[in-house]
């Protein structure tokens, strides 16, 4: 398998037997050339073992030195590894002032050496280095110098330099892994392309703190030990006599081995563990103890014959966006044992059931992550370093797509595309009853294992309630119960739809004839999922009475038909406004927004009889009147708490506002994929950044706005969404900072206390 090679630092070494042991030198004297097809084809080191010269690549050939072997010869160094092979007509040169050039046609030339001086002789060296030297015989260029993906016996690999993998075992092209000596004296494996961070660091000998001297480069000794040696000392055997041992398990050859290269030693152990083996959205898992990628749930390959390259969503959510229409063609499918690196765009602490179907509910979500301290973290696309890990004690719930809204592919005839996109939408009505009838199924068994029986009961006593009559609850909750013949009336056979969440679609309807226009919500799905948002709405919002949430004025419960009736919001979601509106709301706008949507919350948590905690904070529920004011919907994942319960729950609401509070300020959404530079695509973390470098003005790029209260928002932000709840401020305390009532402190790094 070619991608195993690139897995691993393959370490050569060479014994000379002593038999070709002679001290003849094959020294190449200015003039003399190579041709691909013309023999010789390459210069031989004195004992045969190596050659420099063509070989063969595709169609074509390559420059490099390689071990010769009976089965196969070993490449041990490439020049200008990244360039496409040349054609037969090509010619390596060492000319005649002194310069070693690859010509590959009468016009074009490139130096396979680049150096200054000029050379005047050129040999290829037992140790399978080859060296230009000047006049005075003095070594002005060697390859040792510029290792590629090899170290050989007796070469080292100076501090800052690294060797990259190969793309296979044939195309000696960069690949995918680099080991870097770093500065610090740590030998580090990184995926090629990401900064010097532990995050990305697969393996480590962990050798930074061995010696106060950082002056180390690493070194492969003649008889195979790994070393890291002193470099400020004059020579090079001095120091391996002083026992510089590297790591522990440095014995790399113990046997005799004659034109054969077998990995003695390699690192790290866990084939799985190589970050990004596995590409965007697939995760790496043994199979028969060779590492394979499969790709995440709801994503197919890219590349199926290129599995490393990553998966793709295999369905699309532009429609969700459009429509609302999120959970209808969607399912959840259950993994175990999941974990990955990326932060999650959102986490708070829920129920297993909660988790899931919050994600499926909202079109940002790919996949929850439930960990072991019940952490719901909600995660998009794309995913990197995903592994299926046994020691992970965690949940993962992914979203699927059916076959109805497949993703269109690029490129293909789309004139055939509209009828089968109908049939298909059939098929999915049909799977949809199937998989939800699954859905329900799975949350009773979740309900009685976790024993929440007290929650069922609840439930039951709501239903017998709204059996026996209207007039208990409407009386509790001085709310209106409407006729199910009435608001018929009232939406004109619930005609214009709104938009349509996972539990029903939301109509605009008018009342008083046409003098006060409201918004009526269907809930039309399972009746037990349904009656549960039911509840949940009626219970919540029914006793709430607060300008910056929507009102609920009353509701309909008919035998098995059950809705919602709202005032109107004429303005749409701050969702809109924020990420797809044409003139984003300038700066005074979203400090009052933001402002209100703060004074919301705290009344939900500190105000009403009982706190309340939404659960669900984001712009896609914060909906706008016909004033712009900003008012909290959906109410459908909300809970009632206990007054002992209320510091440790709230914070959670507090996270997510202030994930929204920093996407007011930057008008994007909190993950982004289509961003110039990969730092940008986690908006906190990018805030951070710029925050900590105090060049705030860049978030807010051709903007004028005053520095003191951007930094003031991004302030309070920063402190709601720290990764430690018991840092975050409460509402209040978050309402008092932006009407600039106290003062903010400088917050810490939002992650800084887990890590
Ligand atoms: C080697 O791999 C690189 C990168 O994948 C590719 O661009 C190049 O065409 C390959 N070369 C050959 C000779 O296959
Ligand atoms: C190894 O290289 C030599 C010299 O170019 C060549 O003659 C030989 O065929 C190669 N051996 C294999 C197994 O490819
Ligand atoms: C060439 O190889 C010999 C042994 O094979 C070694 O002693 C010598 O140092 C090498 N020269 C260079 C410049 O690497
Ligand atoms: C990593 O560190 C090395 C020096 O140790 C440096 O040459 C290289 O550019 C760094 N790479 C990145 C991506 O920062
Ligand atoms: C290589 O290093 C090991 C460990 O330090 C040492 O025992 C051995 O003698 C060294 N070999 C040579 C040729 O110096
Ligand atoms: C490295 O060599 C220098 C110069 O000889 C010496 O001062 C230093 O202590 C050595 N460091 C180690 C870790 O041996
Ligand atoms: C080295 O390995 C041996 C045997 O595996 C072990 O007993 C010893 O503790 C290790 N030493 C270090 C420093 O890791
Ligand atoms: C190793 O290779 C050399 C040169 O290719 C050859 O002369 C020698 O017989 C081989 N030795 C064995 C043990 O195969
Ligand atoms: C997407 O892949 C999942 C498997 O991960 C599969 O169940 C589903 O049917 C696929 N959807 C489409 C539209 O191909
Ligand atoms: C698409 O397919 C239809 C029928 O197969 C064909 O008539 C039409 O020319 C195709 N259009 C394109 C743009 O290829």
């Amino acid at each position: 398998m070619a991608s195993k090679y690139t897995l691993f630092l393959l370490l050569l070494l060479h014994f000379r037997s002593a038999t070709c042991d002679q001290e003849q030198t094959n020294i190449i004297k200015l003039g003399f050339s190579l041709s691909p097809t013309n023999h010789p084809t390459s210069w031989l080191s004195p004992s045969g073992r190596f050659a420099f010269g063509f070989y063969q690549n595709g169609n074509g050939f390559s420059v490099g030195i390689w071990m010769m072997g009976e089965i196969e010869n070993t490449t041990t160094w490439t020049a200008n590894r990244d360039d496409p092979p040349v054609p037969s007509t090509a010619k390596l040169e060492l000319t005649m002032d002194g310069k070693l050039l690859l010509r590959t046609d009468s016009k074009n030339s490139k130096p396979i050496a680049s150096v200054r001086e000029s050379a005047s002789y050129a040999a290829m060296n037992d140790s399978g280095n080859f060296i230009l030297y000047n006049k005075d015989h003095r070594v002005i260029w060697d390859s040792f110098s510029f290792p590629t993906d090899t170290l050989m016996g007796g070469q080292s690999l100076s501090r800052g330099a690294a060797l990259f993998s190969s793309v296979s075992k044939s195309n000696r092209s960069t690949g995918r892994f680099r080991l870097e000596m770093q500065y610090d004296g740590n030998l580090v494996l990184y995926p090629i392309h990401t900064p010097n961070i532990s995050v990305d660091a697969y393996w480590a000998s962990d050798t930074s703190n061995m010696w106060s001297e950082k002056n180390l480069d690493l070194h492969l000794n003649s008889t195979g030990a790994l070393l890291l040696i002193n470099i400020t000392d004059s020579t090079v055997d001095d120091k391996l006599n002083d026992g510089s041992l590297a790591f522990n398990n440095s014995i790399i050859f113990n046997g005799f081995y004659e034109n054969k290269t077998t990995p003695l030693w390699s690192k790290p152990d866990d084939k799985c563990s190589v970050k990004s083996f596995c590409g965007f959205n697939s995760y790496c898992t043994l199979d028969d103890d060779q590492p394979v990628c499969r790709c995440l749930p709801g994503t197919d390959f890219i590349d199926t014959d290129q599995t490393s390259r990553g998966c793709e969503r295999n369905f699309t959510e532009e429609w969700c966006r459009d429509s609302g229409r999120s959970a209808s063609s969607r399912n959840i499918v259950r993994m175990e044992n999941m974990a990955w690196d990326d932060p999650p765009y959102f986490q708070v602490k829920m129920q297993e059931d909660d988790c899931s179907k919050s994600c499926l509910e909202d079109c940002d979500c790919h996949v929850a992550l439930l960990d072991s301290d019940t952490y719901c973290k909600k995660q998009k696309l794309p995913l990197k370093y995903a592994r299926r890990d046994r020691q992970t004690s965690s949940t993962a719930f992914f979203k699927v797509g059916f076959e109805g809204v497949k993703k269109k592919q690029t490129g293909v005839n789309t004139s055939e595309e509209p009828p089968t996109v109908i049939i298909r939408t059939r098929d999915a009505t049909v799977l949809l009853l199937v998989v939800t009838l699954g859905l329900v199924t799975w949350s009773f068994i979740a309900l009685a294992i976790s024993g929440l029986f007290a929650f069922k009961l609840r439930f039951l006593e709501y239903r017998k309630l709204l059996d026996r009559g209207d007039i208990g609850l409407s009386e509790e909750l001085a709310l209106r119960s409407f006729s199910y013949k009435e608001l018929k009336r009232a939406t004109n056979g619930f005609k214009e739809e709104l938009g349509k969440g996972s539990f029903g679609a939301v109509y605009k309807g008018s009342l008083s004839r046409g003098k006060r226009i409201i918004a009526v919500k269907r809930l039309e799905k399972v009746i037990n999922e349904g009656e549960r948002e039911f509840c949940a709405e009626m219970r919540v919002i029914g006793r709430t009475h607060h300008k910056n949430l929507v009102r609920l004025l009353g509701y309909c419960a008919e035998g098995t038909k059950r809705l919602l009736v709202y005032e109107f919001m004429s303005n749409g979601s701050l969702a809109d406004l924020l990420f797809r509106s044409q003139r984003r709301p300038d700066w005074n706008e979203r400090v009052r927004i933001a402002l209100e949507i703060a004074k919301g919350i705290l009344y939900l948590h500190e105000e009403c009889d009982a706190p309340i905690i939404h659960c669900d904070i984001k712009p896609q529920n914060i909906l706008m009147d016909d004033f712009w004011t900003a008012k909290i919907s959906d109410f459908g994942l909300a809970k009632l708490l206990m007054p002992d319960q209320t510091r440790t729950f709230t914070g959670t609401d507090v996270y997510s506002y202030g994930i929204m509070l920093l996407e007011i300020v930057c008008c994007r959404r909190s993950m982004e994929v289509n961003v110039q530079r990969p730092e940008e695509i986690v908006l906190s973390s990018w805030i951070y950044k710029h925050f900590e470098a105090r060049e705030l003005e860049k978030l807010v790029w051709g903007e004028e706005i005053e520095k003191k209260s951007l930094e003031n928002l991004i302030k309070v932000g920063l402190w709601c969404i720290q990764d430690e709840p018991a840092l975050r401020p409460s509402m209040k305390c978050v309402v008092m900072m932006l009407e600039g009532i106290t003062d903010i402190a400088v917050p810490p790094c939002p992650t800084a206390a887990s890590s």
